[in-house]
């Protein structure tokens, strides 16, 4: 059922391309279904888009796509960027950063005119916070890191045996999250953190959730 309202929410995120766009291409299981739709576009209605990847996972897989990629150093504006989300509340604060790549997201995002997410339905809650935050940072600041989160109320857990693109670290953290747009700035202002998966400055102004077979799309 999960997969089959990833596969929904993906897809139709797609027919928000339009020709000539310069597209951010977010990163994960839901987005890899955008990935396809888009490349079919682009074989079948011959689409000339120009995408920046947020990982070398969806830059490998739109690569085998045959989706044409760039970087932020040929284009800083970013009609539209598709990502998805580990949480949605009702106000489109979000968690992302299951996969580790929240870092590069947050700059694509904040690049964009645009910022669709797609999500399958269990993704939305009443409030963020069941999931617990990324939160990227340096190793060589490793001890202080985990003492200034416990301060403002964390618990973070390392995640093991992984290193982000940027050759980095990351803190699964579980916060109480009572005002989201607040935790995002305090978790970054700790010496070391390179960027948290709480993405309440960016929010998109559109989700598209996939319920099976079918999809919703909330706009703000
Ligand atoms: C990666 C992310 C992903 O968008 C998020 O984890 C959702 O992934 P999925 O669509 O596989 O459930 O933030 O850093």
């Amino acid at each position: 059922m999960n997969e089959e309202s990833k596969k929904t929410a993906g897809e139709a995120s797609a027919l928000f391309v339009e020709d000539g766009m310069v597209l951010g291409l977010g990163t994960g299981s839901t987005v890899k279904y955008a990935l396809e739709a888009i490349a079919k576009r682009i074989k079948e209605e011959g689409l000339d888009v120009v995408a920046l990847p947020t990982s070398k996972s969806t830059e490998e897989l739109a690569s085998s796509l045959g989706i044409k990629l760039s970087s932020l150093k040929e284009y800083s504006d970013i009609d539209l960027c598709i990502d998805g989300a580990d949480e949605v509340d009702e106000d489109f604060n979000l968690i992302k950063g299951g996969g580790g790549a929240h870092t590069r997201e947050k700059i694509i995002a904040s690049a964009s005119k645009k910022f669709i997410v797609v999500v399958d339905e269990s993704k939305m809650v009443e409030k963020i916070g069941g999931f617990p935050v990324a939160v990227e940072f340096l190793g060589f600041g490793k001890r202080l890191v985990a003492n200034q989160l416990h301060r403002i109320g964390g618990d973070p857990r390392l995640r093991g045996s992984f290193e982000t693109d940027n050759g980095n670290l990351i803190f699964d953290t579980k916060f109480y999250i009572d005002d989201p747009l607040s935790l995002e700035d305090r978790i970054n202002s700790i010496p070391g953190v390179l960027e948290n998966g709480i993405f309440s400055r960016r929010r998109p102004e559109r989700v598209i959730v996939g319920r099976g077979e079918k999809h919703e799309i909330i706009e703000k």
